[in-house]
């Protein structure tokens, strides 16, 4: 099975990848090395100081099978099961902060997970995919959440939408 780790970053993409695979046996990935390596970065944004992907290219990326892919662009690829990690945005706000985020990068990210970019990209793209709130667990319990769902065949998302309660937290 091919299982995309996906989520607006600081959501723990990261630390829940490398418990998943580690408690599935499977191989972990790392799209951003992946994107690197892979000559997928068509530029630069340097007003957003971010690199710029051609997403059409990573619909037709394989990668093998067994394997957890960590990123926030993996919901493009093709893969058995796309899982969209959430976090509450006041809190999410904080984890980046703790990375030493400027400002407006900061508010671009807690925007994008206030308006849930990543569920509603995957759901553009046709994937299948639950989406799981981070906030009051650890990487180690989502690991087993995931586990548990791929064993019992059972995927039930939860139904999370930020808008109502953080619009105000939305930047201009
Ligand atoms: N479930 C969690 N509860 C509390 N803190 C968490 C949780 N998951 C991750 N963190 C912390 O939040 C920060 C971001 O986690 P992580 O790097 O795994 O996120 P990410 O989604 O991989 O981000 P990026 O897209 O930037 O790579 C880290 O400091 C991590 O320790
Ligand atoms: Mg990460």
């Amino acid at each position: 099975m091919k299982i995309a780790i996906s989520g607006t970053p600081g959501t723990g993409k990261t630390e829940v990848s490398k418990e998943l695979s580690k408690i599935l046996n499977y191989t972990y990935i790392d799209l951003n090395e992946l994107i690197e390596k892979g000559g997928l970065v068509e530029g630069f944004d340097s007003k957003r100081k971010s690199k710029i992907v051609d997403t059409k290219k990573l619909e037709k990326l394989e990668i093998p099978d067994n394997s957890v892919i960590d990123g926030h662009l993996s919901h493009f690829i093709p893969v058995d099961l796309v899982i969209i990690l959430r976090t509450r945005p006041n809190i999410l706000k904080k984890r980046l902060e703790n990375k030493g985020w400027n400002s407006s990068k900061v508010q671009e990210n807690v925007d994008a997970e206030i308006l849930g970019i990543c569920s509603s990209e995957a759901e553009d793209n046709g994937q299948k995919f639950v989406e799981i709130d981070t906030t009051d667990k650890n990487p180690r319990e989502i690991a087993e959440l995931i586990k548990e769902m791929i064993e019992s065949n059972k995927f039930d998302t939860e139904e999370i939408d930020w808008l109502e309660d953080y619009s105000e937290m939305l930047g201009d």
